[in-house]
């Protein structure tokens, strides 16, 4: 008897979820037999989904907030990313034990290769707004290629201890030193919420940024925040938040499914038209 592969993204709330349009495309566009499901668990059923997804038929899933720290604490096995950063976005069975990744930070890294080719990628500084979870895999992605991180939070304590986590080439700075932080930067990268519908925009001037600089963003609601609208009317070249969500989606795809799908054109209007 031959099963279809059954995956997931879990979370709570989980409605608002765009990974079944992403993996959904791709299942479509490689004819393959499988489905993608939206589970919403709530925080006190967690801990008992996580325990018996090894006996429940799926191949594995993806894991949205809340519950990105659970999976890393339950998974048995877990990839260098997710040891880092301590949080696990990407599930899968192995040999009947959980195992867990985090592909955020790789489809951060990814993106920027694919959506920014004329950017002299060579290690410098760069500064990163925020110190969440998207904070965490993002420092940690260019710590990994060789930047000196500068993160910068409203709250400092919290980008000092993620400083302290995440270990060499990652250094907390105060708010109030960005002036020249920016003036040093090769990179600037929003991870907070500010910019997102709904919210309030970051308030930065970014005069002090070098002219080569580039500017990008992990809000895509809407696609151009006020941030990358800014940059863009300086002439900076930016990158917005919507590949890195493709990105990030590609390796659990293929884990689960066995094919290795692409960010297309095609795949991002997708998405857009869902907005
Ligand atoms: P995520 O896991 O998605 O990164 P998070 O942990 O809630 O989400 O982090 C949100 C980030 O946006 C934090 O860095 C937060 O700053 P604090 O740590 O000081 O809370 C930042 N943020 C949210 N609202 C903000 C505001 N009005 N001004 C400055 N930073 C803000």
């Amino acid at each position: 008897m031959t099963h279809s592969p059954r995956a997931f993204v879990i979370g709570w709330p989980i409605a608002h979820s765009r990974s079944p349009l992403i993996h959904g495309h791709w299942l479509a566009e490689h004819g393959l037999a499988g489905s993608y499901e939206r589970i919403a668990v709530a925080p006190d059923s967690i801990d008992a989904f996580l325990r018996d997804l090894p006996t429940s038929g799926f191949v594995g899933g993806n894991v949205t907030v809340p519950h990105k720290e659970a999976a890393f604490r339950i998974a048995a096995e877990r990839d260098a990313v997710a040891t880092a950063t301590g949080a696990v976005n990407t599930l899968w069975i192995d040999g009947g034990r959980l195992c867990g990744g985090n592909t955020d930070g790789p489809g951060f890294l990814a993106n920027l290769d694919a959506e920014s080719p004329g950017w002299d990628r060579s290690p410098g500084p760069v500064v990163v707004l925020g110190a969440g979870g998207a904070a965490s895999a993002v420092a940690w992605g260019l710590a990994a290629r060789g930047f000196a991180v500068r993160l910068v939070n409203r709250t400092a304590a919290r980008a000092e201890a993620l400083a302290a986590r995440l270990g060499s080439g990652v250094a907390a700075h105060p708010w109030a030193d960005l002036p020249k932080l920016l003036s040093e930067a090769r990179l600037l990268v929003n991870t907070t919420s500010l910019g997102m519908v709904g919210k309030e925009p970051l308030d930065l001037d970014l005069a002090p940024l070098p002219r080569d600089a580039l500017v990008t963003d992990i809000v895509y609601v809407p696609l151009e925040t006020p941030l990358l609208a800014a940059a863009r009317a300086r002439g900076l070249a930016t990158v917005d938040g919507l590949g890195m969500l493709l990105h990030q989606a590609v390796p659990g795809f293929e884990r689960w499914f066995g094919v290795r799908p692409a960010v297309t054109p095609a795949l991002r209007a997708v998405i857009l038209a869902d907005m």
